[in-house]
């Protein structure tokens, strides 16, 4: 387990609809106005991170999607200290389009950017761009590459590369990004061959929600084969969070999104990322075992179970970090007034027991 105190995140919303698939009220707005108050209300309640999305096309609602590296850094803009990360999909970003571009807003907000490198799942969203989907195995032999080149890139001058996808003669990056020795990276993917690349190249391993039993078996997979490569990669884990004062109404909150989730959408979703799940060789990639209900949550976020009283809530964040999560990535319903909540009642407590058990292990 982690000496450091467990990090959170939250996912930007600057894809419109929210993070679940339902007709439930929803205060969360994908504009820029309402995220950059967001991003401001979540750096005051101590979260350390933004993740933004990348969507290029809706397909099961999210009709309305604002580019990723884009609001990334009108986010880091109305920040002093929030670090958002950028979600890129190799194909339709060059890596060397990309080492500029977050270098230079690496200069322009004092080295807060980082990047999640996503490997793509979503064929019509593939389709509709005229960008080849390539087989799922493929996909993560061309993320790995675009990680070590951008690496390569940002902390080499002549930096020479020849892989399958990319080329790269005597290039020198001027300027490089400000960070030491270069900006985070995170993956997001959950399948073997999602692991297998991160225990060799990631900064972070960020994964859907799941079971506690679930992320501890993700866990030890990954930090075997990180530590049998002697590299160290951290994990971010999915949640969407129901906080409140009692376990009745969070739970109430958890009964009405799924009552009004929009059968329709949740299906048009199911049928691409089915294919998704099945895609990856063993057929155990994201959303392989998603229920419909499961689905109602983009990324499989009740799954892990953020949902009841500060208190409970507190007390299954320190569960996951036993098991090795370094970083719980949240998503809410209305994110403003939640995001603050947490910060408030919740964060505080995770807090208190963090310390409770470092006091208690070194007593043992
Ligand atoms: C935390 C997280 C964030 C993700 N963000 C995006 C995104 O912004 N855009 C996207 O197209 N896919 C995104 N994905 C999907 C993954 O990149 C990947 O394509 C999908 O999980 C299927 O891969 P798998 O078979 O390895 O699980 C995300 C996945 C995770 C876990």
């Amino acid at each position: 387990m982690s000496q450091e105190p467990i990090k959170f995140a939250y996912w930007v919303p600057n894809v419109s609809g929210g993070l679940v698939v339902s007709k439930i009220e929803q205060r969360t707005s994908w504009d820029i106005d309402y995220n950059r108050e967001l991003a401001r209300i979540a750096e005051k309640a101590g979260f350390e991170y933004a993740l933004s999305q990348i969507r290029f096309t809706a397909g099961y609602g999210a009709e309305y999607q604002h580019e990723s590296v884009a609001i990334s850094h009108a986010l880091l803009a109305s920040t002093e200290k929030l670090r958002v990360i950028a979600a890129i999909l190799p194909g339709p970003w060059h890596p060397a389009v990309l080492a500029k571009q977050i270098s230079t807003i690496s200069h322009l907000t004092g080295g807060r950017i980082a990047v999640n490198i996503v490997s793509g799942w979503f064929r019509s969203e593939f389709t509709a761009i005229g960008e080849p989907l390539l087989e799922h195995d493929e996909r993560y032999r061309r993320s790995e590459e675009f990680i070590e080149v951008l690496k390569g890139i940002w902390t080499q001058d002549d930096f020479s590369y020849r892989g399958d996808f990319y080329r790269f003669h005597n290039y020198s990056l001027k300027p490089k990004p400000l960070q030491q020795p270069r900006p985070e990276i995170f993956q997001g993917g959950s399948s073997r061959a999602a692991r297998d690349m991160a225990s060799r190249a990631a900064d972070w391993y960020f994964t859907n929600g799941n079971s506690l039993e679930g992320i501890k078996a993700e866990v030890d997979d990954l930090r075997a084969k990180a530590a049998a490569n002697n590299h160290k990669v951290k994990v971010g884990v999915n949640a969407f969070i129901i906080a409140r004062d009692t376990e009745e109404e969070a739970r109430a909150v958890l009964a009405e999104i799924l009552a009004k989730a929009d059968p329709e959408a949740v299906r048009a979703f199911g049928h691409e990322v089915r294919q998704a799940g099945a895609a990856s060789p063993e057929g155990e990639g994201n959303w392989a075992k998603s229920t419909f209900e499961d689905l109602v949550q983009y990324n499989d976020g009740f799954k892990t179970n953020l949902i009841g009283t500060p208190q409970q809530i507190a007390e299954r964040i320190v569960a996951l970090k036993a098991v090795g999560v370094d970083l719980i990535l949240s998503g809410f319903l209305h994110f403003q007034e939640e995001v603050a909540y947490f910060g408030e009642k919740v964060l505080p407590l995770v807090r208190e027991l963090e310390t409770k058990r470092t006091a208690e292990k070194s007593a043992a």
